[in-house]
């Protein structure tokens, strides 16, 4: 089947099985143009929670899928590619929280929103990279425990002088960001402002111009008068960057940031979703539940 006529199939079976198609920035530019909303894992989460359709195709990894699953338990919501996961996600595991939490009662977990429905069904609270910030001020004064990502929970535990505990877990892509090769492409583009997510460690993320959330870095560009941008994440990114801003020029950090399971699904996978109800992504009850108290204590906070 040809492109068009795959886009065309897409947007029939949309109509007819009466589904909202969600895709992250990190998607391919092809997911992302034919997606109803497009956007970071916390503005997925909220169209996810409100949408009245009956079911979500996530263009995504599994815990976003999953997330849009405990948030709206009625929806059916499908994952196109089955094996497409965050790494990070599973670097934190239920069994190995679960006996920290033995052993430290006294700290609040918070969790980052890349991580599976059984982390999130042992945490008080969960964060994105785009309301990290303003959700842990709610937190200052108390004990934590942040999983599992070690660079963004170090960059709050600096930025606020936090008690907590940072897991030692990180983003294969964002994670090899360092100091040399923000210089040389520095270097090579002198007029260029250096914008990163904060899942870069933290003296990368220090010797940016600015750092934010998906949305942020795309909001940032969008209202900055410069217009020459090097960018410290995955390049999917670039796609809305240059729809929004036709007319400035952005250099994507290293071709590295690439992520390998936001790439595996392709426009077939979409339309295959659609027309074959796969694959359907659920949750248990009981962890559900649990779960869907520390996403609601962040959509409260944020
Ligand atoms: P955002 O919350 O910025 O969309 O990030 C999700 C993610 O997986 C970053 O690697
Ligand atoms: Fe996970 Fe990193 Fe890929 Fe985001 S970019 S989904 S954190 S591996």
């Amino acid at each position: 089947m040809d492109k068009i006529t795959m886009i065309n199939e897409i947007n029939r079976l949309k109509k007819e099985k009466n589904a909202v198609i969600l895709a992250h920035y990190y998607q391919d530019g092809d997911i992302q143009d034919v997606a109803d909303y497009t956007g970071d894992s916390l503005y997925l989460s909220q169209i996810a929670s409100e949408t009245d359709k009956d079911v979500i195709v996530f263009a995504g990894v599994h815990f976003m899928a999953e997330t849009a699953k405990i948030l709206s338990p009625m929806k059916k919501v499908l994952l196109p590619v089955k094996e497409a996961g965050c790494p990070m996600a599973d670097m934190v595991t239920y069994a190995k929280l679960k006996k920290y939490k033995r052993e430290n009662p006294e700290r609040v977990i918070v969790c980052y929103v890349n991580s599976t429905a059984k982390v999130k069904a042992l945490s008080d609270v969960c964060v994105t990279s785009s309301n990290a910030e303003k959700v842990i001020k709610h937190y200052q004064d108390k004990p934590l425990m942040y999983v599992p990502d070690k660079n963004l929970g170090t960059y709050l535990k600096d930025k606020y002088d936090l008690d907590m505990e940072v897991w030692p877990g990180f983003c294969c892509i964002h994670n090899n960001l360092n100091l040399k090769i923000v210089n040389e492409m520095k270097s090579l583009h002198k007029n260029a402002s250096f914008i990163v997510h904060p899942e870069a460690p933290l003296d990368v993320v220090k010797a940016a111009d600015f750092a934010g959330s998906t949305k942020g870095l795309l909001n940032h560009v969008i209202n900055s008068d410069l217009n020459e941008f090097i960018v410290g994440t995955e390049e999917g990114i670039l796609h809305q960057m240059k729809k929004a801003c036709p007319n400035k020029i952005f250099h994507i950090l290293t071709p590295d940031l690439r992520c390998y399971d936001m790439k595996l699904t392709t426009l077939e996978d979409v339309y295959l979703a659609l027309k074959e109800d796969q694959f359907e992504v659920n949750v248990e009850e009981d962890i559900r539940t649990k779960a869907f108290i520390a996403l609601d204590t962040m959509m409260k906070l944020s």
